[in-house]
């Protein structure tokens, strides 16, 4: 991993179930198929500031998916949407992200209470945090916008996966 792991401070982790999401962020690390990360990054396309990637996480928690992607720079240009139907880890995911920001020397900016871009070096990842039940959402937006990429992280397990691609 090329940048470093956000600190947390211990009145950060008076949240169990954002604790339990702290707690397996190095697991997952360890863990996530590399074999499958290799085919993802084959299959990614060009990105530049003019076409940023598209990505969609469904039940993003509290963020980790973010650092390690561009942790392990298969982010570069993009716009993340960051779905989670608990209000709480959404906005411990933006001040935690705006945080890792930080103590990486990337330049944030938020134009909006909902939305944290992220400079880097090798480009700019734009954040939304929705707070949304991701059925409801995919129903909103279903033949309105387009993603490149779906991310959905220990998260297919929680629905119904066939509900779920059907939407
Ligand atoms: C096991 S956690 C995984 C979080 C994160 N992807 C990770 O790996 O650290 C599952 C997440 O899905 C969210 N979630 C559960 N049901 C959801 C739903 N119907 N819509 C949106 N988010 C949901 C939870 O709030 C929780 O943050």
């Amino acid at each position: 991993m090329r940048y470093p792991k956000r600190h947390h401070q211990p009145d950060e982790l008076d949240y169990n179930f954002e604790r339990y999401l702290l707690a397996k962020q190095a697991i997952d690390d360890a863990a996530l198929n590399r074999s499958v990360l290799d085919e993802l990054i084959a299959h990614l396309p060009y990105t530049s500031r003019a076409t940023p990637l598209q990505v969609l996480e469904l039940g993003s928690g509290i963020g980790t998916m973010v650092e390690r992607m561009m942790g392990w720079e298969l982010l570069k240009f993009a716009d993340y949407t960051a779905v989670d139907a608990d209000e709480e880890l959404t906005r411990r995911a933006h001040n935690r992200l705006k945080l890792w920001s930080l103590d990486c020397g990337f330049k944030t900016n938020e134009n909006s209470p909902r939305m944290l871009d992220i400079q880097s070096m090798e480009g700019r990842v734009s954040i939304t945090f929705e707070c949304a039940d991701a059925y409801q959402y995919l129903e909103r937006h279903y033949d309105k916008r387009q993603w490149d990429l779906g991310m959905a992280h220990a998260f297919m397990d929680l629905v119904d996966p066939v509900e779920m691609i059907y939407y």
